[in-house]
């Protein structure tokens, strides 16, 4: 049987008295896009860190292909790809220079490289900035020409830790359809961080990681299911003061800033026009709408 392509057993990182990662179990499939979501820090770059060998478990367990990220951390690094959180390239070096210094790294012959590279800048549109320094580069830029590091030498896990964080619409569509793309081709297997759940929308399974532990995981069609038909948002000046009239028919309420969230037991149209008609210019929207991957998060972070 084939090992799965990460799999991770009571893992933890300490640090000092704090502990980051708290005993996480995950196991990806091989092909499988995976999704680890959480809030600012969660443990989601911390888990990134060990399962691709660079940082030392304190406790646990990592593979990758099956490989122990600890017995064999070179055998592992050959066959990742990593875009970090914090770009990793080397501002002084032009683009063309970043990836072919990528391609040394990973014993690519010059012209495999040239020809990968060639192809990589061609498709990110960074042709016009193939000869200047990255220092040079737009965020965006850096960003795709990070990305393209990440895979010149066609990993077969991709680590993504929040790749596409301050792109454009047009840039973050660029890349998913690239990523997309070199799945369906190679099977690769990728493990990726977000703060844009719209994107974990398309993967295979999620996780949901609160203070370096996995609070909730399933297919993300699933977990939106779970949280029933409709959402009831309620925004108010001071939603405490109608917080309790509204849980009374709506069930409880999650608060985010001034509004007040509501998965209600049943569909009660009539009911819930009643109601906002009573709290009057207490309350000043009402938005009934579907359940997303966002309600799942706001939900489970509750
Ligand atoms: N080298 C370190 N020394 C001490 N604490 C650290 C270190 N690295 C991370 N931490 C702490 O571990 C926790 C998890 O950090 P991590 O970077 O994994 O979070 P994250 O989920 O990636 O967050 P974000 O969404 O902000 O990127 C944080 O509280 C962070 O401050
Ligand atoms: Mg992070």
């Amino acid at each position: 049987m084939t090992a799965p392509a990460v799999r991770a057993s009571g893992l933890v990182k300490r640090y000092g008295d704090f502990t980051a990662v708290a005993g996480l179990d995950l196991e990806i499939g091989r092909g499988e896009f995976f999704g680890l979501l959480g809030p600012n820090g969660a443990g989601k770059s911390t888990s990134i860190h060990m399962l691709s060998s660079l940082v030392q478990p304190s406790a646990g367990a990592a593979s990758v292909c099956g490989i122990d990220t600890r017995v064999d951390p070179v055998a592992v690094r050959q066959r990742i790809g990593l875009v970090f959180q914090d770009s990793a390239l080397d501002r002084q070096l032009s683009v063309w220079e970043n990836l072919r210094f990528s391609g040394l790294l990973y014993d690519l012959p010059l012209d495999e490289t040239r020809e990968r590279a060639e192809h990589l800048i061609r498709l990110f549109g960074l042709e016009e900035k193939r000869d200047k320094p990255v220092g040079s580069l737009s965020g965006g830029q850096r960003r795709a020409l990070d990305i393209a590091r990440g895979v010149l030498h066609r990993p077969e896990v991709l680590f993504l830790d929040e790749p596409t964080i301050g792109l454009d619409l047009p840039s973050r569509r660029r890349i998913w359809r690239f990523i997309g793309q070199l799945r369906a081709e190679t099977g690769m297997t990728v493990l990726l961080t977000t703060h844009y759940l719209e994107e974990a929308a398309d993967c295979d399974r999620v996780a949901f990681i609160r203070a370096g532990r996995i609070v909730l995981s399933g297919e993300p069609a699933a977990l939106v299911g779970d949280l029933g038909d409709e959402i009831v948002e309620v925004s108010a000046d001071q939603p405490e003061t109608v917080r309790a009239e509204l849980e009374a028919v709506l069930g409880p309420a999650s608060v985010e800033f001034e509004t007040l969230s509501f998965r209600p037991p049943q569909h009660d149209p009539a009911r819930l026009a009643a109601l906002t008609e009573s709290l009057g210019a207490r309350i000043r929207s009402v938005v009934v709408r579907r359940p997303n991957l966002n309600d799942v998060f706001l939900w489970v972070n509750q």
